[in-house]
């Protein structure tokens, strides 16, 4: 019986040491905050309902198509990502997805406010303005106006959409993803020289230089990101940079609830293959050991038994 009682000692301390121990030492690495809520309970809610025709003309008349394309509704992009960079710092997004994409009451207060509501307008100034700007209206009530917009982006976005669809429209403009073939100018395309594969390297280092004197700092590759923070960090992270990073240049995308699961679940494909695997086989050989042993236990308990 001594040596049952060992063997369950030893299985407990294996099972502190691996469900116990790692967990909970990065969980007091971590910082704690509340956790993600995706309601963006700051921003005041503006309880309108949208009219989707009167928003697809305030998108040309306001000037969005002047920066961004629309590829759903037939509407390319009216400058390469490589000019857009060149004055911008980044490019705008195309918006086919944004209605996917973002939280209805985030939209309508980035349109009106852009910066103030990614809360990164520490980083812009007069000399420094963020580049896209404030809604000037067409007239109209300013609030009626943006939920007439996000009414149409609504209208016309899918609806549904992969994961890793949701990175490339969220965090693509920024983030590369080289695990995945993903620059920041988009998927790298096959090269048929040596030559050919330099000068987008070129490209892609131009538009990051452009980034990170837009923002201060570069964003960084986020292949292997899930392996550095766990989901709930990312989690809360997405949802509010600053809480986690005081005074980072990454803004709040205002991203749904549902879009920014599937962006992780998009790191675990990427950086993680090897997880699920993992997890199903570890319990697998504790299984094995356990029953090993107690045959190994049972065989020489009759050894004995026989001696004597
Ligand atoms: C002068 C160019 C310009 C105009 C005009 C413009 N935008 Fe933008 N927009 C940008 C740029 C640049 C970004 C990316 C900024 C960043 O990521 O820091 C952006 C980002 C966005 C995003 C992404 C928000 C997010 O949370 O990631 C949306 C949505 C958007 N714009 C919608 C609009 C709409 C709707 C209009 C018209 C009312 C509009 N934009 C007008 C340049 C522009
Ligand atoms: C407008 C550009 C921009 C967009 C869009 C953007 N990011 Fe970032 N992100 C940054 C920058 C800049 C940093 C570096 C911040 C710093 O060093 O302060 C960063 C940092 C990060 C980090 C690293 C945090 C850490 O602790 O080091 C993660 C994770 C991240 N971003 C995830 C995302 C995800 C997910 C999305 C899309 C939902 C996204 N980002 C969209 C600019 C962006």
């Amino acid at each position: 019986m001594r040596e049952f009682k060992i063997l369950i000692v030893l299985v407990f301390f294996s099972l502190l040491v691996y469900w116990g121990v790692e967990p909970y030492a990065l969980s007091k690495m971590e910082k704690h905050v509340a956790p993600a809520t995706f309601t963006y309970s700051d921003l005041k809610p503006i309880n309108y309902k949208g009219d989707p025709l009167k928003g697809k003309l305030l998108v040309v008349n306001a000037g969005c198509t002047g920066c961004h394309g629309i590829k759903i509704a037939n509407l390319p992009s009216p400058m390469s990502k490589e000019n857009a960079s060149a004055s911008f710092g980044v490019a705008p997004p195309d918006l086919s997805d944004a209605g996917y994409l973002y939280n209805a009451k985030f939209l309508k207060h980035f349109i009106l406010n852009p910066s103030h509501t990614m809360l990164n307008q520490m980083k812009f100034s007069k000399q420094h303005p963020f580049p896209m700007p404030k809604f000037f209206g067409t007239g109209g009530n300013k609030e009626h106006e943006v939920s007439d917009i996000v009414a149409y982006l609504k209208s016309i976005s899918p609806k549904t959409l992969g994961n890793k669809k949701v990175f490339e429209a969220a965090c693509g403009r920024c983030h590369n993803m080289k695990y995945d073939k993903w620059s920041s100018l988009g998927m790298l395309p096959k090269f048929k020289t040596q030559t050919q594969k330099l000068e987008y390297a070129v490209k892609v280092s131009k538009y990051q230089d452009n980034l990170k004197k837009y923002l201060g700092a570069l964003p960084p590759d986020l292949s292997i990101i899930i392996r550095a923070k766990n989901k709930e960090f990312l989690k809360d992270f997405i949802n509010d940079p600053q809480v986690l990073l005081p005074n980072t240049s990454m803004p709040r995308v205002g991203l749904t609830k549902q879009s920014t699961e599937q962006v992780i679940k998009y790191f675990e494909k990427v950086g993680d293959k090897k997880k699920v695997q993992r997890e199903t086989l570890i319990p697998k050989i504790i299984g094995y050991l356990i029953i090993f042993t107690l045959f190994a236990y049972l065989w020489k308990a009759k050894l004995w038994k026989e001696l004597h």
